[in-house]
C-alpha cells in the first residue's frame, strides 16, 4: 500500500524530518520559507495531510475551500491554532488536530524568565554591561522589584497556567490567584492554594503579576485593552506568553507610558514578527522573539506528535489530539 503523501509547511527538525520520511511520502520546506496562500492551497491539492505551524497564519476559508482538495487531516505544529480558520476546515471535513502537553513546562519556564527578567530589570542590566555605560556598584543602582512572595494572578489557568504555578508558588513562595471560565478541580486548587475568582477584574486588582493564558483569536482579540491596564496596580507586571492578540498593543503601550502597569514581559505579539518602536524604545519591558517551545527537546516532541496524529488519522483511529 503506498504511504500518505504529507507536506510539512516549514522546516522541522531534522531528527523529527528524518521519521516523517520514515512513516510517510513527505515533502519538507528544505528552505524553510513562509508558504503563501497560494502554495498552501497547492498543498491541500497534492497531500493527503498538511503539517502547518503557527506562523501559518493563513489557513482560512481560501485555503480550505480550494478545488479538488486532497488533503484530509492538517496537523498543527503547535498547541495552539488560531493560525487555522477551524469552522473553514469544519465546513469541509478536514480534521484538525495540535499539539499539546508537550510544550507545557518549557512555555512556563519562559514564563516565570519573563516575570524575573522584567522584575528584576534583566533585559536593562545586560545591555548596560555589554554598552559599558557600568561604572560598578553602589546600593541606589538599578533597584528593581522583589519577586517572592507576591501574588501572581492568572487571566486563564490550564496546563501551562498550572506549570507556571507550580514554578512561582513552590520555587518562589508566590501566592496564586486566578480567573477561568472553566474551573480546574478542586485538588489543583488546593494545590497551590489558589483563590479562584470571579472575573478579570478580581484578578487584575491584587495582582502583583497578570499572566496571560487564554487563547488568541475571537472573543480573546485585544481582551487586555485600556479598560482593563486601568485595573492594574500601578506596580504591577503583565506577563504574556500565549497570544500577542490577547493584547491591544497601544493601550498596552499607552499604559507603560503613563505608569498605570510597571512593565511588560512578552513573548508573543500582535503582528509577528513585527514589534512597535513604541515598545522597541522602552526599557521597562522584556521582549522574546516566541520562545516559549524553543527547546530542542520540546521542538522534537511537538513533531513527533504532529506525525503521530497523521498517523492515527491514516490507520483509522479517532487522533489523540483532535480539535476540529
Ligand atoms: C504554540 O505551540 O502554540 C506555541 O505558541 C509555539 O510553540
Amino acid at each position: 500500500m503506498s504511504k500518505p503523501k504529507v507536506i510539512l509547511t516549514r522546516q522541522w527538525p531534522a531528527e523529527v524530518e528524518a521519521r516523517a520520511c520514515e512513516m510517510f511520502d513527505v515533502d519538507l520546506n528544505e528552505d524553510d520559507h513562509k508558504m503563501s496562500v497560494k502554495e498552501l492551497k497547492k498543498a491541500m491539492q497534492n497531500a493527503d495531510a498538511v503539517c502547518p505551524t503557527v506562523s501559518d497564519f493563513q489557513m482560512n476559508e481560501e485555503v480550505f475551500g480550494v478545488k479538488e482538495r486532497k488533503c484530509k487531516i492538517v496537523s498543527n505544529f503547535g498547541v495552539g491554532f488560531n493560525n487555522i480558520d477551524t469552522e473553514a476546515a469544519k465546513a469541509v471535513g478536514v480534521v484538525v488536530t495540535n499539539t499539546p502537553e508537550v510544550l507545557t513546562d518549557c512555555t512556563a519556564d519562559i514564563a516565570m524568565s519573563l516575570l524575573l527578567s522584567v522584575s528584576r530589570r534583566l533585559g536593562e542590566g545586560e545591555r548596560m554591561v555589554r554598552d559599558k555605560k557600568w561604572d560598578g556598584w553602589c546600593p541606589t543602582h538599578m533597584m528593581a522589584t522583589k519577586v517572592t512572595g507576591k501574588r501572581l494572578g492568572f487571566i486563564g489557568f490550564g496546563r501551562i497556567a498550572q506549570a507556571f504555578a507550580q514554578k512561582a508558588h513552590f520555587g518562589f513562595g508566590m501566592k496564586i490567584s486566578f480567573y477561568d471560565p472553566y474551573s480546574p478541580t478542586s485538588e489543583v486548587i488546593e494545590k497551590f492554594n489558589a483563590t479562584q475568582l470571579e472575573t478579570i477584574e478580581d484578578v487584575l486588582k491584587d495582582a502583583d503579576f497578570v499572566s496571560l493564558h487564554c487563547p488568541g483569536g475571537g472573543a480573546n482579540t485585544n481582551l487586555m485593552n485600556a479598560e482593563l491596564f486601568g485595573r492594574m496596580k500601578k506596580s504591577a507586571f503583565l506577563i504574556n506568553t500565549a497570544r500577542g492578540d490577547v493584547v491591544d498593543e497601544s493601550a498596552l503601550v499607552q499604559a507603560l507610558k503613563s505608569g498605570e502597569i510597571a512593565g511588560a514581559g512578552l513573548d508573543v505579539f500582535a503582528k509577528e514578527p513585527i514589534v512597535t518602536e513604541d515598545l522597541l524604545s522602552m526599557e521597562n519591558v522584556v521582549l522574546l522573539p516566541h520562545l516559549g517551545s524553543a527547546t530542542t527537546e520540546t521542538r522534537i516532541a511537538m513533531g513527533l506528535r504532529s506525525l503521530a496524529n497523521v498517523k492515527a488519522f491514516f490507520d483509522g483511529e479517532e487522533p489523540n489530539d483532535r480539535v476540529a
